[in-house]
């Protein structure tokens, strides 16, 4: 059995579909309750609160683990004889540690399980646009920061098949993965990319910094945002850099930007 925590988000709930369809049986948890799949069991708890996560790992083969809560030992131990586990941490906790302290955390605290581990340190996810949809549903527009600053944004469907992969085959213990899409895309190229795809112009606005600043800070702390936006203006070689990572593990390459917004178009109609 195979339990997958962050079920109701991006990547969990494309994984508890990838793993379900694949015959695996699967334990869905999150906070919230959620709609799974037909044989799949659904399990509330909160990773804030390590205790109520023990009755989902009863059994347990495999953790697909999220960060969240605070005491990444905590969770562990509630999953020790879990054999496998599968880290969804950041690509910030390898170039921007002393930022994305959080993640690096969990990525420490799992190395160290005893657990055959893998660690997944995906860069921006392209589901990030979903931000934009209420303002392109309204006004065609969509608002950011540092425009024409292309990032290799990730889809995370390909994050959920990497995951699924390495959930579920042999050869993937003890490695770190980045997981990026296949060629950097600008803020600007995204916005045009979603009005292709809704068939209607969509105008990029193009936010200073201190905007951008004071709208992530309702939903990040501080120090976070100070790292995303250093990330999204001033990124190092290596958060531009394309990975081969998402080809080495599904021996294809990932997919573009423009597949995302065409298969995500009614969230901007
Ligand atoms: N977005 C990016 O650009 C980016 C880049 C790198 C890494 N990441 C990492 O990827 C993770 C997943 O992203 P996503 O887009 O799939 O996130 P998402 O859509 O926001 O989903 C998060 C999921 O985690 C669950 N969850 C959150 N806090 C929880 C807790 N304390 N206990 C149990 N479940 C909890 C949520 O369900 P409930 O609310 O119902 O619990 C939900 O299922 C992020 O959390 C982040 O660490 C994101």
């Amino acid at each position: 059995m195979i339990v997958v925590t962050g079920a109701t988000g991006n990547v969990g709930r494309a994984l508890v579909d990838t793993l379900a369809a694949a015959g695996e049986q699967v334990t869905a948890v999150s906070r919230r309750p959620a709609q799974v799949p037909d044989g799949v069991r659904h399990h509330s708890a909160d990773l804030g609160d390590p205790a109520s996560l023990r009755p989902a790992l009863d059994g347990a083969a495999a953790l697909f683990l999220l960060v969240a809560g605070d005491d990444p030992h905590a969770i562990l131990k509630q999953a020790a004889g879990v054999g496998r586990i599968v880290l969804l941490s950041s690509q910030g906790a390898g170039s921007r540690p002393e930022v994305y302290r959080h993640p690096a955390l969990f990525e420490r605290a799992v190395r160290e399980s005893g657990a055959d581990f893998t660690i997944l340190r995906p860069g921006g996810f392209a589901s990030n646009a979903f931000a934009w949809a209420e303002s392109i549903r309204t006004t065609r527009t969509a608002a950011a920061p540092f425009g024409d600053v292309g990032l290799p944004v990730i889809d995370p469907a390909d994050i959920a098949e990497v995951a699924a992969a390495v959930l579920r085959g042999a050869g993937h213990a003890g490695r770190t993965y980045e997981l990026t899409g296949p060629a950097p895309v600008t803020p600007r190229e995204r916005a045009a990319a979603i009005g292709a795809a809704l068939g209607e112009p969509v105008r990029f606005v193009e936010q200073t910094r201190e905007e951008a600043r004071t709208q992530m800070l309702q939903v990040m702390p501080e120090p976070v945002v100070e790292g995303t936006l250093a990330i999204l203006g001033a990124p190092t070689a290596a958060e531009r850099a394309v990975s081969p990572d998402v080809e080495r593990v599904l021996g294809r390459a990932p997919r573009t930007f423009a597949e995302w917004a065409a298969r995500n178009v009614p969230a901007f109609r």
